[in-house]
């Protein structure tokens, strides 16, 4: 994880306490957000949660409730209402419908930032083609959009987006229209290219391996506000909150009691884990189990039971539940094992977290 920088020369936009209603409906809610130059940050969250309002925001498309903004040190948003427009801000944006005009030209549609800069055409000429040569377009600038298959169309808004090196690049959803092979090439073409140039970026997806694929941090949004942001790494091995657990499935949840002496009970089930003592006050808690904290293990203290054999071709994956509920856990298994048949699993205690209830 890169250090946030704290010099604003070195902030490529810091978002403080941002809300935005539409009406009666408060949609964010006290967006605080750092990014520093030469950072990528993925906003990841669900279908509603405020992704496209806060780019839009930062875009200049849309004015913030309260809160203020600065982008490149320009302040860009203000408490008073003042909202600097879209030019204004010379920002990149690569949205989900490509946005790319059809009656120009590949090179002209690249070249437009650059137009709008009021740059002579033979340097606006050789930059697009610079940009189109980043994203492997070079043979194709003189074709029109229409001929374009998805991907390519992507990868113009893609090359328009960085022409101008812009201070900020905006991203919402760029893929999603795409097949995920293609998906999976490009998003890590755009982050290697992102870094390449060194280029600040926000990019919303609601896909957490995109995420994960393209960002130095990751926010995880959720009902309007970001639950956590922090390394893909740290969000796995320390998720802030049950929801973000959750949001990001990295596991089972299971409930039950924190005792100073005896560790975690569950209330429901066998499951006991004496080493949990004292991670948490005593009381009612939930524990998180990730994925990676169990392992077949004949001598393991936990039972779980099989909901599901799915064979991966070259080996099989067993769905496991608890007390007969879907916990999510997954265990890879050279053997088939038959449903409902128990498979005893240990676990390591150090990767599980305890959410005090
Ligand atoms: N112009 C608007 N007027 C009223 N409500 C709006 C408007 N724009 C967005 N909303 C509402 O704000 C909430 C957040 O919308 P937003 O588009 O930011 O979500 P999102 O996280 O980008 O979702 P998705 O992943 O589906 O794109 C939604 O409930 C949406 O209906
Ligand atoms: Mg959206």
């Amino acid at each position: 994880m890169k250090d946030v920088p704290t010099g604003l020369d070195r902030i490529a936009l810091c978002a403080t306490q941002i809300a935005k209603s539409f009406g009666d409906t408060q949609v964010l809610r006290n967006i605080d957000l750092g990014l520093g130059l030469g950072e990528v940050v993925a906003l990841l969250g669900p279908s509603g949660c405020g992704k496209t309002t806060l780019l839009r925001i930062a875009a200049g498309l849309l004015s913030a409730s309260s809160g203020q903004m600065q982008i490149a040190g320009q302040r860009v948003v203000d408490g008073s209402g003042f909202n600097a427009p879209p030019e204004a801000r010379g920002i990149g944006m690569v949205f989900q419908d490509y946005a790319i005009w059809p009656h120009l030209s590949v090179l002209d549609n690249v070249a437009f930032p650059l137009r709008m800069r009021k740059l002579g055409r033979n340097e606006r000429e050789t930059r697009a083609r610079r940009a189109l040569d980043r994203v492997g377009l070079a043979h194709l600038a003189d074709r029109f959009p229409g001929t374009l298959s998805g991907g390519q169309q992507q990868r113009v808004a893609l090359a328009r987006a960085i022409v101008a090196e812009p201070p900020l690049v905006l991203f919402d959803e760029p893929l999603s229209n795409l097949d995920r092979e293609l998906r999976e090439g490009l998003a890590l073409e755009i982050g290697t290219l992102l870094r390449e140039l060194g280029l600040s970026a926000i990019y919303v997806t609601h896909d957490q391996s995109e995420a994960f694929t393209i960002a130095d941090r990751v926010a995880v949004m959720l009902g309007g506000r970001i639950a956590q942001i922090d390394s893909p790494e740290t969000l796995f091995t320390a998720p802030a909150s049950v929801a973000v657990a959750q949001f990001l499935n990295i596991g089972a949840l299971v409930d039950g009691r924190l005792c100073a002496s005896t560790g975690f009970t569950c209330t429901r089930s066998q499951l006991s884990l004496p080493s949990l003592a004292g991670r948490a006050p005593e009381g009612p808690a939930r524990i998180l189990i990730p994925r990676t904290a169990i392992r077949p293990d004949p001598q393991g203290a936990l039972t779980a039971q099989v909901l599901r054999c799915q064979f991966q071709g070259d080996r099989y994956l067993l769905h496991l539940g608890l007390d007969g509920q879907s916990t999510g856990l997954v265990c890879p298994a050279d053997l088939p094992a038959p449903v409902n048949s128990q498979v005893p699993l240990a676990i390591d205690a150090d990767r599980l977290r305890v959410f005090p209830l």
